[in-house]
Protein backbone atom coordinates (compact mmCIF):
# COMPACT_ATOMS: atom_id res chain seq x y z
CA UNK A 1 0.00 0.00 0.00
CA UNK A 2 1.47 3.22 -1.01
CA UNK A 3 1.57 5.98 1.88
CA UNK A 4 -0.34 9.13 1.74
CA UNK A 5 0.99 12.29 1.97
CA UNK A 6 -0.17 12.09 6.17
CA UNK A 7 1.48 9.21 6.28
CA UNK A 8 4.54 10.60 5.35
CA UNK A 9 4.90 13.43 8.03
CA UNK A 10 3.58 11.21 10.32
CA UNK A 11 6.63 9.56 11.79
CA UNK A 12 8.80 12.70 12.13
CA UNK A 13 5.73 14.64 13.55
CA UNK A 14 5.54 11.91 15.84
CA UNK A 15 8.83 12.11 17.02
CA UNK A 16 8.48 16.09 17.21
CA UNK A 17 5.49 16.13 19.16
CA UNK A 18 6.54 13.07 21.39
CA UNK A 19 9.66 15.24 22.59
CA UNK A 20 7.52 17.42 24.57
CA UNK A 21 6.14 14.47 26.47
CA UNK A 22 8.84 12.87 28.38
CA UNK A 23 12.70 13.10 28.95
CA UNK A 24 12.92 9.45 29.57
CA UNK A 25 11.24 7.33 26.87
CA UNK A 26 13.68 4.32 25.93
CA UNK A 27 15.10 4.60 22.41
CA UNK A 28 12.46 1.52 20.47
CA UNK A 29 9.37 3.62 21.75
CA UNK A 30 11.32 6.90 20.74
CA UNK A 31 11.21 5.82 17.32
CA UNK A 32 8.45 3.77 17.42
CA UNK A 33 4.82 5.00 15.48
CA UNK A 34 2.48 3.20 13.32
CA UNK A 35 3.34 1.01 10.25
CA UNK A 36 4.86 3.49 7.64
CA UNK A 37 6.80 2.48 4.22
CA UNK A 38 7.90 5.65 2.11
CA UNK A 39 12.13 6.32 1.66
CA UNK A 40 11.63 9.79 2.67
CA UNK A 41 10.35 9.28 5.74
CA UNK A 42 13.71 7.51 6.39
CA UNK A 43 15.03 7.81 9.95
CA UNK A 44 18.89 7.53 9.89
CA UNK A 45 21.05 6.93 13.01
CA UNK A 46 24.17 7.86 14.23
CA UNK A 47 26.26 5.78 16.65
CA UNK A 48 28.42 7.58 18.77
CA UNK A 49 30.53 5.26 21.58
CA UNK A 50 30.44 1.88 20.19
CA UNK A 51 31.19 -0.23 23.55
CA UNK A 52 28.60 -2.96 25.11
CA UNK A 53 25.62 -0.66 25.30
CA UNK A 54 26.01 1.72 22.13
CA UNK A 55 25.95 -1.46 20.15
CA UNK A 56 23.28 -2.85 21.60
CA UNK A 57 21.14 0.63 21.43
CA UNK A 58 21.53 0.52 18.02
CA UNK A 59 20.60 -2.99 17.34
CA UNK A 60 17.33 -2.05 19.36
CA UNK A 61 16.61 1.21 17.10
CA UNK A 62 17.59 -0.70 13.53
CA UNK A 63 15.17 -3.32 15.09
CA UNK A 64 12.10 -1.01 15.11
CA UNK A 65 9.66 -2.13 12.48
CA UNK A 66 7.34 0.70 12.26
CA UNK A 67 9.09 2.61 9.47
CA UNK A 68 12.40 2.87 7.60
CA UNK A 69 15.49 2.87 9.88
CA UNK A 70 19.02 3.25 9.36
CA UNK A 71 22.80 3.22 10.39
CA UNK A 72 24.71 5.72 8.56
CA UNK A 73 27.87 6.74 10.41
CA UNK A 74 29.45 5.69 13.57
CA UNK A 75 32.11 7.17 16.14
CA UNK A 76 34.38 6.46 18.74
CA UNK A 77 37.29 7.62 20.50
CA UNK A 78 39.34 4.16 19.81
CA UNK A 79 39.42 2.11 16.36
CA UNK A 80 39.28 -1.42 17.70
CA UNK A 81 35.59 -0.13 19.98
CA UNK A 82 34.40 1.16 16.76
CA UNK A 83 35.87 -2.13 14.86
CA UNK A 84 33.96 -4.58 17.21
CA UNK A 85 30.62 -2.58 16.84
CA UNK A 86 30.80 -2.41 13.25
CA UNK A 87 31.76 -6.25 12.51
CA UNK A 88 29.00 -7.55 15.49
CA UNK A 89 26.62 -5.25 13.48
CA UNK A 90 27.02 -5.65 9.95
CA UNK A 91 26.77 -9.55 10.82
CA UNK A 92 23.13 -8.82 12.33
CA UNK A 93 22.08 -6.55 9.86
CA UNK A 94 23.76 -7.71 6.48
CA UNK A 95 22.09 -5.59 3.97
CA UNK A 96 22.46 -1.48 3.23
CA UNK A 97 18.58 -0.85 3.80
CA UNK A 98 19.40 -1.60 7.74
CA UNK A 99 22.91 -0.05 8.10
CA UNK A 100 24.93 1.33 5.40
CA UNK A 101 27.94 2.76 7.12
CA UNK A 102 31.01 2.63 4.44
CA UNK A 103 34.59 3.10 5.65
CA UNK A 104 34.26 7.11 4.98
CA UNK A 105 31.68 7.54 7.86
CA UNK A 106 33.23 5.62 10.61
CA UNK A 107 35.08 8.53 12.26
CA UNK A 108 37.50 8.20 15.22
CA UNK A 109 39.24 9.93 17.93
CA UNK A 110 37.28 13.03 20.78
CA UNK A 111 36.04 14.90 17.85
CA UNK A 112 34.14 11.69 16.04
CA UNK A 113 31.04 12.52 17.31
CA UNK A 114 31.03 16.01 15.44
CA UNK A 115 31.65 13.93 11.95
CA UNK A 116 28.98 11.72 12.88
CA UNK A 117 26.70 13.83 13.49
CA UNK A 118 27.17 15.92 10.04
CA UNK A 119 25.55 12.94 8.45
CA UNK A 120 22.67 13.83 9.47
CA UNK A 121 19.63 15.96 8.86
CA UNK A 122 17.35 17.47 10.86
CA UNK A 123 14.89 15.10 12.38
CA UNK A 124 17.45 12.28 12.38
CA UNK A 125 18.06 10.27 15.51
CA UNK A 126 21.88 10.43 17.45
CA UNK A 127 22.48 7.87 19.66
CA UNK A 128 24.85 8.57 23.04
CA UNK A 129 26.44 5.56 24.81
CA UNK A 130 30.10 6.98 25.58
CA UNK A 131 31.24 8.00 29.54
CA UNK A 132 28.97 10.16 31.16
CA UNK A 133 31.34 13.04 31.08
CA UNK A 134 30.99 13.93 27.28
CA UNK A 135 27.30 13.56 27.41
CA UNK A 136 26.70 17.50 27.43
CA UNK A 137 29.35 18.35 24.81
CA UNK A 138 27.39 15.64 22.28
CA UNK A 139 23.76 16.86 23.40
CA UNK A 140 24.78 20.83 23.32
CA UNK A 141 25.89 19.72 19.58
CA UNK A 142 22.65 17.57 18.20
CA UNK A 143 20.39 20.80 19.80
CA UNK A 144 22.42 22.83 17.20
CA UNK A 145 21.75 20.25 14.53
CA UNK A 146 18.24 19.96 15.19
CA UNK A 147 18.47 16.28 15.93
CA UNK A 148 16.42 13.75 18.18
CA UNK A 149 18.87 12.03 20.82
CA UNK A 150 18.75 8.94 22.42
CA UNK A 151 21.25 8.86 25.66
CA UNK A 152 22.63 6.23 28.03
CA UNK A 153 22.47 7.45 31.85
CA UNK A 154 24.13 8.82 33.73
CA UNK A 155 23.77 12.03 32.28
CA UNK A 156 25.46 14.18 34.93
CA UNK A 157 27.56 13.79 38.52
CA UNK A 158 27.69 17.62 39.79
CA UNK A 159 25.43 20.45 40.34
CA UNK A 160 26.95 22.95 37.76
CA UNK A 161 26.62 20.21 34.51
CA UNK A 162 23.46 19.04 36.00
CA UNK A 163 22.26 23.21 35.37
CA UNK A 164 23.75 22.88 32.11
CA UNK A 165 21.86 19.80 31.16
CA UNK A 166 18.96 21.20 32.09
CA UNK A 167 19.16 23.97 30.05
CA UNK A 168 20.09 22.42 27.53
CA UNK A 169 17.03 20.25 27.87
CA UNK A 170 14.90 23.45 28.02
CA UNK A 171 16.51 24.19 24.33
CA UNK A 172 15.66 21.22 22.96
CA UNK A 173 11.87 21.32 24.38
CA UNK A 174 12.08 24.69 22.28
CA UNK A 175 13.14 23.31 19.07
CA UNK A 176 10.90 20.78 19.63
CA UNK A 177 13.49 17.73 19.71
CA UNK A 178 13.00 14.50 21.21
CA UNK A 179 15.19 13.17 23.91
CA UNK A 180 14.99 9.93 25.30
CA UNK A 181 17.47 7.94 28.08
CA UNK A 182 18.06 5.02 28.94
CA UNK A 183 16.11 4.38 32.05
CA UNK A 184 13.85 1.46 31.30
CA UNK A 185 12.54 0.64 34.39
CA UNK A 186 10.11 2.98 33.22
CA UNK A 187 8.83 1.31 30.15
CA UNK A 188 8.51 -2.12 31.92
CA UNK A 189 5.15 -3.05 31.94
CA UNK A 190 4.67 -4.18 35.29
CA UNK A 191 6.21 -0.81 36.67
CA UNK A 192 3.82 0.81 34.67
CA UNK A 193 1.26 -1.34 36.08
CA UNK A 194 2.05 -0.45 39.22
CA UNK A 195 2.63 3.26 39.16
CA UNK A 196 -0.70 3.33 37.60
CA UNK A 197 -2.25 1.48 40.56
CA UNK A 198 -0.52 3.24 43.61
CA UNK A 199 -1.44 6.91 41.63
CA UNK A 200 -4.85 5.59 41.33
CA UNK A 201 -4.76 5.34 45.46
CA UNK A 202 -4.51 1.91 45.98
CA UNK A 203 -1.72 1.89 48.33
CA UNK A 204 -3.05 4.96 50.02
CA UNK A 205 -0.26 7.45 50.85
CA UNK A 206 3.08 6.89 50.17
CA UNK A 207 5.28 6.95 53.40
CA UNK A 208 8.11 5.58 52.65
CA UNK A 209 10.09 3.66 49.73
CA UNK A 210 13.66 1.48 50.07
CA UNK A 211 15.61 0.05 47.55
CA UNK A 212 18.82 -2.37 47.86
CA UNK A 213 21.36 -3.06 45.10
CA UNK A 214 24.03 -4.52 47.35
CA UNK A 215 26.35 -7.09 44.75
CA UNK A 216 30.19 -7.28 44.25
CA UNK A 217 31.90 -5.07 42.13
CA UNK A 218 31.15 -4.68 38.49
CA UNK A 219 32.64 -2.73 35.98
CA UNK A 220 35.37 -0.94 36.38
CA UNK A 221 34.61 -0.55 39.55
CA UNK A 222 38.06 -1.87 40.92
CA UNK A 223 40.48 -0.44 39.60
CA UNK A 224 44.37 -0.81 39.31
CA UNK A 225 46.62 1.78 38.97
CA UNK A 226 47.26 3.43 35.95
CA UNK A 227 49.80 1.18 33.57
CA UNK A 228 52.79 2.53 31.47
CA UNK A 229 51.88 2.22 28.46
CA UNK A 230 48.52 4.42 28.08
CA UNK A 231 48.15 7.79 28.55
CA UNK A 232 46.58 9.87 31.41
CA UNK A 233 43.41 10.33 29.61
CA UNK A 234 42.79 7.18 27.75
CA UNK A 235 43.53 5.53 30.89
CA UNK A 236 40.57 7.32 32.83
CA UNK A 237 38.05 7.73 30.02
CA UNK A 238 38.29 3.68 29.62
CA UNK A 239 38.08 3.20 32.97
CA UNK A 240 34.64 5.46 33.87
CA UNK A 241 33.13 3.85 36.53
CA UNK A 242 36.14 4.22 38.29
CA UNK A 243 36.32 8.34 38.20
CA UNK A 244 33.24 10.79 39.16
CA UNK A 245 33.93 13.30 36.30
CA UNK A 246 34.43 10.30 33.91
CA UNK A 247 31.33 8.01 34.51
CA UNK A 248 29.70 9.01 38.37
CA UNK A 249 31.47 6.44 39.47
CA UNK A 250 29.11 3.27 40.89
CA UNK A 251 26.71 5.46 42.73
CA UNK A 252 25.50 7.48 39.57
CA UNK A 253 25.71 4.39 36.99
CA UNK A 254 24.23 1.59 38.83
CA UNK A 255 22.10 2.95 41.82
CA UNK A 256 19.71 5.67 39.29
CA UNK A 257 17.64 3.39 37.96
CA UNK A 258 16.13 2.13 41.17
CA UNK A 259 16.26 5.40 42.34
CA UNK A 260 14.64 6.56 39.71
CA UNK A 261 11.74 3.95 39.76
CA UNK A 262 10.87 4.51 43.20
CA UNK A 263 10.57 8.61 43.17
CA UNK A 264 8.46 7.48 39.71
CA UNK A 265 6.34 5.60 42.10
CA UNK A 266 5.63 8.50 44.24
CA UNK A 267 5.06 11.34 41.13
CA UNK A 268 8.09 13.22 42.91
CA UNK A 269 11.78 14.28 43.25
CA UNK A 270 13.83 14.44 46.80
CA UNK A 271 14.24 17.75 47.83
CA UNK A 272 16.70 16.64 50.65
CA UNK A 273 19.38 13.68 50.67
CA UNK A 274 21.57 12.64 53.41
CA UNK A 275 24.14 10.00 52.76
CA UNK A 276 27.03 8.49 54.13
CA UNK A 277 29.18 5.76 52.54
CA UNK A 278 32.90 4.50 53.13
CA UNK A 279 35.54 2.01 51.79
CA UNK A 280 37.19 -0.08 53.66
CA UNK A 281 38.59 -2.87 50.58
CA UNK A 282 40.72 -0.77 49.22
CA UNK A 283 43.98 -3.57 48.95
CA UNK A 284 44.01 -5.07 45.45
CA UNK A 285 46.51 -7.62 47.60
CA UNK A 286 50.35 -7.47 47.04
CA UNK A 287 50.83 -3.86 48.45
CA UNK A 288 49.07 -2.56 45.31
CA UNK A 289 45.92 -0.42 46.13
CA UNK A 290 42.62 -0.08 44.22
CA UNK A 291 42.81 3.89 43.01
CA UNK A 292 39.11 4.60 41.99
CA UNK A 293 37.23 7.04 43.65
CA UNK A 294 34.20 4.35 44.57
CA UNK A 295 33.17 3.38 48.09
CA UNK A 296 32.26 -0.14 49.04
CA UNK A 297 28.73 0.74 50.87
CA UNK A 298 26.41 3.63 50.13
CA UNK A 299 23.62 4.47 52.35
CA UNK A 300 21.39 7.51 51.57
CA UNK A 301 18.07 8.98 52.87
CA UNK A 302 15.78 10.78 50.40
CA UNK A 303 13.50 13.31 51.83
CA UNK A 304 10.29 14.36 49.50
CA UNK A 305 8.53 17.51 49.98
CA UNK A 306 5.37 16.27 51.92
CA UNK A 307 8.02 14.42 54.82
CA UNK A 308 7.92 10.68 53.42
CA UNK A 309 11.26 9.21 52.85
CA UNK A 310 13.38 6.59 50.41
CA UNK A 311 15.96 4.62 51.70
CA UNK A 312 18.67 3.21 49.51
CA UNK A 313 21.49 0.92 50.41
CA UNK A 314 24.21 -0.31 47.92
CA UNK A 315 27.00 -2.05 48.29
CA UNK A 316 30.12 -3.24 46.11
CA UNK A 317 31.66 -6.27 48.13
CA UNK A 318 32.69 -9.68 47.68
CA UNK A 319 31.35 -12.49 49.28
CA UNK A 320 28.06 -10.51 50.69
CA UNK A 321 24.64 -11.08 50.99
CA UNK A 322 23.35 -9.60 47.48
CA UNK A 323 20.01 -8.17 47.14
CA UNK A 324 18.67 -6.40 44.24
CA UNK A 325 15.02 -5.31 45.07
CA UNK A 326 12.73 -2.09 45.39
CA UNK A 327 9.64 -1.75 47.71
CA UNK A 328 6.76 0.97 48.56
CA UNK A 329 5.41 1.22 51.57
CA UNK A 330 1.69 2.99 52.14
CA UNK A 331 -1.05 3.63 54.33
CA UNK A 332 -2.92 0.92 52.79
CA UNK A 333 -0.57 -1.64 52.18
CA UNK A 334 3.41 -2.57 50.63
CA UNK A 335 4.27 -3.04 46.71
CA UNK A 336 7.57 -4.81 45.73
CA UNK A 337 8.44 -2.52 42.71
CA UNK A 338 11.36 -4.92 41.87
CA UNK A 339 11.87 -8.46 43.25
CA UNK A 340 14.73 -8.29 40.85
CA UNK A 341 16.92 -5.74 39.43
CA UNK A 342 16.31 -2.57 37.89
CA UNK A 343 12.56 -3.43 35.99
CA UNK A 344 11.63 -6.32 38.59
CA UNK A 345 11.84 -8.47 35.61
CA UNK A 346 11.12 -11.53 37.76
CA UNK A 347 8.52 -10.11 40.12
CA UNK A 348 5.90 -12.49 41.84
CA UNK A 349 2.56 -11.95 42.70
CA UNK A 350 2.37 -11.51 46.78
CA UNK A 351 -1.22 -9.86 46.95
CA UNK A 352 -4.16 -11.11 48.66
CA UNK A 353 -6.03 -14.06 47.08
CA UNK A 354 -8.19 -13.28 44.50
CA UNK A 355 -5.32 -11.17 42.51
CA UNK A 356 -2.45 -13.85 41.92
CA UNK A 357 -1.71 -14.35 38.61
CA UNK A 358 -1.84 -11.35 37.38
CA UNK A 359 0.70 -9.31 35.91
CA UNK A 360 4.29 -9.07 37.30
CA UNK A 361 3.43 -6.74 40.20
CA UNK A 362 2.84 -7.11 44.14
CA UNK A 363 1.28 -5.33 46.22
CA UNK A 364 0.29 -6.97 49.71
CA UNK A 365 -1.94 -4.75 51.72
CA UNK A 366 -0.93 -6.87 54.96
CA UNK A 367 2.43 -6.14 54.38
CA UNK A 368 4.00 -10.19 55.01
CA UNK A 369 6.47 -9.99 51.77
CA UNK A 370 9.16 -7.95 54.34
CA UNK A 371 10.67 -11.38 55.40
CA UNK A 372 11.62 -11.60 51.65
CA UNK A 373 13.12 -8.81 51.49
CA UNK A 374 16.72 -10.07 50.73
CA UNK A 375 14.82 -12.67 47.94
N1 LIG B 1 20.61 1.82 30.72
C1 LIG B 1 21.40 0.89 31.18
O1 LIG B 1 21.02 0.05 31.97
C2 LIG B 1 22.85 0.87 30.75
C3 LIG B 1 23.50 -0.36 30.65
C4 LIG B 1 24.86 -0.35 30.30
C5 LIG B 1 25.53 0.86 30.09
N2 LIG B 1 24.83 2.03 30.19
C6 LIG B 1 25.52 3.32 30.01
O2 LIG B 1 26.03 3.40 28.68
C7 LIG B 1 27.26 4.12 28.68
C8 LIG B 1 28.32 3.25 28.02
O3 LIG B 1 28.49 2.07 28.77
P1 LIG B 1 29.10 0.74 28.13
O4 LIG B 1 28.87 -0.33 29.10
O5 LIG B 1 28.62 0.56 26.74
O6 LIG B 1 30.67 1.09 28.12
P2 LIG B 1 31.74 0.68 27.02
O7 LIG B 1 33.09 0.99 27.59
O8 LIG B 1 31.48 -0.69 26.53
O9 LIG B 1 31.42 1.70 25.83
C9 LIG B 1 31.73 3.06 25.86
C10 LIG B 1 32.28 3.41 24.47
O10 LIG B 1 32.42 4.81 24.34
C11 LIG B 1 33.67 5.06 23.71
N3 LIG B 1 34.09 6.43 24.03
C12 LIG B 1 34.63 6.91 25.17
N4 LIG B 1 34.77 8.25 25.10
C13 LIG B 1 34.31 8.62 23.89
C14 LIG B 1 34.19 9.88 23.23
N5 LIG B 1 34.53 11.02 23.83
N6 LIG B 1 33.69 9.91 21.97
C15 LIG B 1 33.32 8.75 21.36
N7 LIG B 1 33.42 7.52 21.94
C16 LIG B 1 33.89 7.47 23.18
C17 LIG B 1 34.59 3.98 24.25
O11 LIG B 1 35.74 3.79 23.45
C18 LIG B 1 33.67 2.77 24.22
O12 LIG B 1 33.67 2.12 22.99
C19 LIG B 1 27.56 4.45 30.14
O13 LIG B 1 27.14 5.75 30.44
C20 LIG B 1 26.73 3.45 30.91
O14 LIG B 1 26.31 3.92 32.18
C21 LIG B 1 23.51 2.05 30.50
Amino acid sequence: MNPTQSDKNTRREFIKSAGRASAAMALAGMIATRAYAGSSDLIQVALIGCGGRGSGAAKNALSTTSGPIRLVAMADAYEDRLHGSFKALSKEFPTTEKMDVPEGRRYVGFDAYKQAMDCLKPGDVAIFATPMAFRWVHFQYAIEKKLNVFMEKPLTADGPTSLRMLKLGEESVAKNLKVGVGLMSRHARNLQELHKRIQDGELGDIIAMRGYRMQGPVGHFNTLPKPKDISELDYQVQRFHALLWAGGGAFSDFYIHIIDHLSWMKDAWPVKAMGVGGRHYRSAGRGVDYVDQNFDSYSVEYTYADGSKMFFDGRCMTGAENSYCSYVHGSKGLAIASRAQDCGAICHLQGPAGRQGQADLAIDRHQQPLSERMG
